[in-house]
């Protein structure tokens, strides 16, 4: 029993890097500014393209029920309320970083405070943040890339655009009606999103050969998106109608948590970078201005975005996976819709680099643990990668997403997420109790309230998801319990060194 919450003596993960790559520590080379970029290179994506239209209109369900209300115009505060809220844990995961920098993020951080059993829950359940956001990435990254082909006079059927989940979810008889129509095989219907598919496959074969983003591309991809945004928002604001904002809040408040809840995945990604604390000068300075300024500016961004598209067009419009584009064409602007859903596409690329790169070290990490089989802990001796599991996560990735529904991965992604934002805000606290002693290069201010009100305000956002996510959530985590039952009790290194 005890041994389920060992934790993991903290000087030991700095050990097990300078271990893997033979050399000493690594270089702080990064200020502020470039923290705030890598931030903004990781957030801005689907959340803003994609989910930002079922937020806003909210979401019916194949009967016509109602799965959760939208917050209307009222959307900026969703975004308000959700910038908040992860400034809060973006703190918390700040000083965990600072103090523990490993490759594996949350898990990492859960071994050394909370123990083996968390830790494994952590790393688990950021398969949900990591794996399973991408999945909704690539589908949003497709369906921005058939408006992209639109433009171009090209359409694929539909059947080759829409996966079976969505065809199966949809309030929508038309794409119901898919199930119907498209061509079968041995009595299943043929309902794929190949847009979706590929994409992953090529960024998982671009990983594969070695690349890595560097800061260079990200400063690139981070002025793409900008431009989009800007492009976005100055066309847009030319064609706002005072009308589009009356009501206001149609489902009052329950709309905007409801509608935070699923757009909280447009925040997803700062928490990467607090995985640059080591490489970061002067840390105790330049972290807290380099999420908190990453935060507000996206959270600037997204309130602007909102009020300008929910002004363009009325809010029920906006149920469609490519909402800027489509409120730009219905207002008139073809062209500049095109432009825009060529930045969305550039953008969600940079995205699911990120995660697809993140993923396997995080495997990585538990696996040199012995918490998985020896075999994700391999590097190839050429690329000096996890290709192994490099190459898995890319193929359950590109599955899923090839036939799964991106409102469905939303949620689970968004649910998963903010749990591990908790128990690291939770984390927090357990350490500054059992090592008040250890030196901590960020400190996070007022810690007992920031940490408090960080983990209540993750699990206030977690209740406004569907009844379904929790459900989902549930089994995955059993699921995760009964494989560390089986596997990772028993073959954990700590365990075997007596740690
Ligand atoms: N925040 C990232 C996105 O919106 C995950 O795509």
């Amino acid at each position: 029993m005890s041994q389920l919450f060992r934790r993991k003596p903290i000087a030991a993960p700095v050990d097990d890097i300078q271990d893997v790559d033979g050399a000493g520590g690594l270089r702080r080379t990064l200020g502020a500014g470039d923290l705030i970029m890598l931030a903004i290179g990781a957030v801005i994506g689907a959340g803003i393209f994609g989910a930002i239209g079922t937020a806003a209109a909210g979401q019916v369900g194949p009967n016509g029920e109602v799965i959760r209300m939208g917050a209307g115009p009222a959307l900026i505060f969703s975004f308000i309320l959700l910038g908040a809220a992860c400034a809060l844990a973006a703190l918390c995961y700040a000083e965990l970083a600072a103090m523990i920098p490993q490759a594996g993020s949350a898990y990492a951080y859960s071994y050394a405070t909370l123990g083996e059993l968390v830790a494994w829950i952590i790393g688990w359940d950021l398969i949900l943040e990591y794996a399973v956001g991408n999945v909704a990435v690539a589908i949003s990254w497709g369906d921005y890339f058939n408006t992209l082909l639109r433009g171009f006079g090209t359409r694929l059927p539909a059947w080759l655009t829409t996966g079976y989940r969505t065809a199966l979810l949809s309030a929508d008889p038309q794409i119901r009606g898919l199930i119907d129509t498209a061509p079968r095989i041995a009595g299943i219907p043929i309902l794929v999103h190949v847009p979706a598919f590929s994409i992953v496959m090529l960024i998982t074969w671009l990983l594969l050969r070695g690349a890595r983003e560097t800061a260079r591309v990200n400063n690139v991809m981070v002025a793409i998106k900008l431009v989009a945004l800007t492009l976005f928002v100055g066309v847009g604001a030319t064609h706002l109608s005072a009308a589009n904002y009356t009501p206001f809040a149609p489902n009052g408040f329950t709309g905007i948590h409801q509608g935070a809840a699923i757009v909280f995945f447009a925040y997803i990604g700062f928490d990467a970078i607090s995985t640059a604390a080591e490489e970061t000068k002067n840390p105790q300075r330049n972290l807290p201005i380099g999420i908190l300024g990453g935060l507000a500016i996206c959270t600037v961004i997204y309130v602007i975005v909102g009020i300008v598209l929910t002004g363009m067009v009325p809010y029920q419009e906006l149920a469609v996976a490519d909402p800027l584009a489509r409120a730009l064409e219905l207002a008139g602007f073809r062209t500049v819709g095109w432009l825009v859903a060529l930045g969305a596409v550039v953008s969600m690329s940079a995205v699911l680099l990120v995660f697809q790169y993140g993923q396997p070290r995080i495997f990585f990490a538990m696996a040199r643990d012995g918490l998985l089989p020896q075999w994700a802990a391999r590097i190839h001796p050429r690329t000096r990668i996890p290709s192994t599991t490099t190459l898995l996560t890319g193929v359950f990735v590109a599955a899923w997403a090839l036939v799964g529904d991106a409102a469905e991965t939303y949620d689970l992604t968004n649910i998963g997420t903010l749990f591990a934002f908790m128990l690291v805000s939770i984390g927090v606290l357990v350490l500054r109790v059992k090592e008040p002693e250890r030196p901590r290069p960020f400190k996070v201010p007022f810690v007992w309230p920031v940490c408090v009100l960080s983990a209540a305000g993750c699990l206030f956002i977690m209740q406004g998801l569907p009844r379904t996510a929790w459900e989902r959530f549930g089994i995955w985590l059993l699921l995760g319990l009964v494989l560390y039952l089986a596997y990772g009790y028993r073959h954990s290194r700590l365990r075997h060194q007596g740690g």
